[in-house]
């Protein structure tokens, strides 16, 4: 029974919006909620911030307060009117100020103080989700929230960057003029906020407190309040912080009304702020207790800058590592290359991580580093063993790899910067300037080169895993050069569990490693065929947006070499080659992209068949093989159809 008149009264509360208001002349006994270092004094002042630590406080109206009557329509009007008074431990210097906020909730802990002011933090800072209306009183010029001086008055909307700020002042009624109002001064200093709901506009006005209201705003703003305050209750409250010069934050009056004028404070009934703590003392000892902390202040910045230093350039190097010390670049070296990977320098980016350009501070060789974030140490140790090993190899057509170097959850690759930048760019971005036919193909023989190298004329045998246009980069002659070897291997550990799909790029994985998930020699000569696919039509392995026939590049050139048609594939963008390479470089392709691991060409053979030493087989291709093509419709097909398929390319796609 008790509860359903409790009830029955909030609900009449809240239903009756023109009731809503309260008044405290003094705070003894108020119904507030405070938190932080506020408290009620025996004076009845609330202080809100106490001058031995910096700190952030809220004090709340005990009840929420409903600003607006249906969902979605306008907010209603209010009015809101408090006196406050800062006192600086010493004068001259002080904490943040006051603000005046609405928020959608009593526990504002998660805030930072200082700049924050206690209403918002680093991560929610201008989030619209915040829903927090304040007037903020600010007394430290904050240049990262356009604060324009040490001493305004400004709207804030879910944001400590105002909407709109005035220095504080007021408008003198007899003369119109305008007079500055210190916030620091130690006097008290009385503050309305207005809301007018039909006209969506703020005004603030502030005045030292003796004086009556003025009649000019010192700020008016129309603000649509409508998406920030909610249709649920809100709360009022006065928030305050404090930083290293201590100061304490006093409130001696607060009223608030809804749809309607705050009523006025009895400004001669108001507890009266303590003396300034001070001000008695000598102006020596001041001086003296102020120098005492600021060589304090200092001892603890340059601490913290060593230590930030520390962590800022800090590296990871195991026992294991030891015989790759040549191959290590400090971060730091990596770090000022860079400009601390900035982001003007920012070459590119894809599944592997973000690219940059740099210019080594010592020998001045331009590189590209490639960033590449990596919890695990698993597999790290034999990838590491194996690119620092390739990384000995040189050769014309491969990126030369410089060196690593390692950190926390990233590992970060030097290479010798390609100015060409990658193929994939000149193929598939259609605005700059288009390859011809003899360049596309000097690219194709180098890539070849650089293959037949990793696969058969280096001492050990190195299996790419990721040949494709965008791991072709192109160098200041416009040669070709592969990069990125060995990548792949990276994630093929099993040890990353949203990575163990991964083991190259969609539209380049040869039908068995579906099944076997091996890289082979062989799954590099796939890659390799459709690359040259892609470098004769201009066009990507899958393009999701061609016709349906069209959209898978190998079937597509396979029906078009069928039914004798093969030059219809080619790159129109092309305005000359020759027909005879052409069909070569298409052929040899499907050649290479054939269902069969064993039916494929070597390195070796693909060279030759490029610099026409041997003949290309005529019907050597299992496409032809009746028996084979009725095995891929039956298995091989639907594995080719898993691989290419559009819902397994979500899950598969890490290229670029
Ligand atoms: C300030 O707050 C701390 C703890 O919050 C308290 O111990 C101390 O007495 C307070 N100082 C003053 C001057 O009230
Ligand atoms: C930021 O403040 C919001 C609201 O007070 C809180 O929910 C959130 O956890 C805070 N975030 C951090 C990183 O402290
Ligand atoms: C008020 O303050 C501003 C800047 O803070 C200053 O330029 C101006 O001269 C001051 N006006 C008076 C009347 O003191
Ligand atoms: C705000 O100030 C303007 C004059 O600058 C006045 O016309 C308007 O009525 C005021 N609004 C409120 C809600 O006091
Ligand atoms: C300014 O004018 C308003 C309205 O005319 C009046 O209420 C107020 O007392 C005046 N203030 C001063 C400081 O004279
Ligand atoms: C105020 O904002 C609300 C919600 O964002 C919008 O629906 C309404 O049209 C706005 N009113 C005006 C006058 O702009
Ligand atoms: C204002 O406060 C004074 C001192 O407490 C008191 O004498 C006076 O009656 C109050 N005035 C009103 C209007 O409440």
């Amino acid at each position: 029974m008790l509860s359903r008149i409790l009830l029955c009264f909030f609900l009449l509360r809240l239903a009756a919006p023109d009731e809503e208001g309260f008044l405290f002349n003094g705070f003894q006994g108020a119904h507030l909620n405070l938190d932080g270092a506020a408290e009620i004094t025996s004076e009845g002042l609330v202080r809100l911030t106490n001058s031995t630590a910096p700190d952030k406080s809220h004090v709340f109206f005990g009840d929420p307060v409903r600003f607006k009557g249906d969902p979605g329509s306008n907010v209603y009007s209010f009015s809101s009117c408090f006196v406050f008074g800062i006192v600086p431990l010493y004068p001259g210097l002080s904490g943040h100020g006051v603000a005046f906020f609405i928020s959608p909730s009593k526990d504002l802990h998660g805030t930072i103080g200082s700049q924050y002011m206690g209403l918002f933090n680093t991560s929610n800072n201008g989030n619209p989700s915040n829903h927090i209306f304040a007037v903020e009183l600010d007394t430290v010029r904050n240049p990262e929230f356009g604060d324009i001086d040490d001493n305004h008055v400004g709207i804030d909307i879910n944001s400590m960057s105002s909407f709109e700020s005035r220095p504080v002042g007021f408008y003198a009624n007899s003369s119109g003029r305008f007079e500055n109002l210190s916030l620091i001064s130690g006097g008290p200093i009385q503050v309305w906020v207005e809301y007018d709901g039909e006209r969506m506009q703020v005004n603030v006005t502030v005045s030292p407190m003796e004086a009556a209201k003025p009649s000019v705003p010192l700020l008016s703003s129309v603000v649509n309040l409508s998406s920030v305050l909610l249709d649920r209750p809100m709360y009022v409250g006065l928030s305050s912080s404090s930083n290293t010069f201590l100061s304490s934050h006093y409130l001696m009056g607060w009223s608030f009304k809804m749809n309607g004028a705050a009523q006025a404070l009895n400004i001669s009934g108001l507890p009266a702020l303590p003396r300034n703590r001070a001000a008695g003392q000598h102006p020596l000892e001041i001086w003296l207790r102020l120098a005492v902390a600021l060589s304090a202040l200092v001892a603890v910045a340059s601490i913290i800058i060593l230590v930030r230093r520390k962590i800022k350039y800090a590296e990871l190097l195991e026992d294991w590592e030891k015989d790759y010390r040549h191959r290590r670049f400090p971060y730091k070296e990596l770090f000022d290359a860079t400009h601390g990977f900035d982001e003007k320098g920012l070459l590119g980016e894809g599944g592997f991580g973000r690219v940059y350009n740099g210019i080594l501070p010592r020998s001045k060789v331009e590189v590209a580093i490639k960033r590449i974030s990596h919890e695990s140490s698993h597999g790290m140790k034999q990838f590491i063993a194996e690119i620092v090993s390739i990384g000995r190899l040189r050769h014309r057509h491969l990126v030369e790899f410089l060196g690593y170097c390692r950190r926390r959850g990233e590992l970060l690759l030097v290479y010798n910067l390609m100015p060409g930048g990658s193929l994939d760019k000149l193929l598939f971005d259609h605005a700059g300037l288009t390859l011809e036919w003899k360049e596309r193909l000097r690219i194709i023989k180098g890539v070849a080169a650089g293959l037949l190298y990793l696969h058969e004329e280096w001492e050990k045998v190195v299996i790419h895993r990721d040949v494709k246009a965008s791991n072709v980069l192109l160098d200041s002659d416009f040669n070709g050069r592969l990069g990125d070897f060995g990548l792949a291997r990276l994630y093929d550990h099993g040890s990353d569990p949203q990575r163990t799909q991964v083991f190259g790029t969609v539209g380049y994985l040869a039908p068995e490693m579906i099944r076997t998930r091996r890289a082979t020699k062989a799954t590099d000569v796939f890659a390799f065929g459709v690359f040259l696919l892609e470098v004769a039509c201009g066009r990507r392995p899958v393009d999701p947006k061609s016709p349906e026939v069209e959209m898978v590049l190998v079937d597509w050139v396979l029906r078009c070499w069928r039914s004798e048609r093969i030059l219809q594939v080619v790159d129109p963008r092309m305005r000359e080659y020759v027909a005879e390479e052409v069909e070569t470089v298409l052929k040899l392709g499907l050649l290479c992209c054939d269902p069969l691991p064993g039916a494929r060409p070597s390195m070796r053979q693909v060279s030759l068949f490029l610099e026409g030493l041997l003949p290309l087989p005529e019907s050597g291709s299992s496409y032809l093989d009746p028996s084979v093509t009725a095995l891929m419709e039956n298995e091989a097909l639907d594995v080719r159809f898993m691989s290419y398929s559009p819902e397994t390319v979500s899950l598969l796609y890490v290229g670029r």
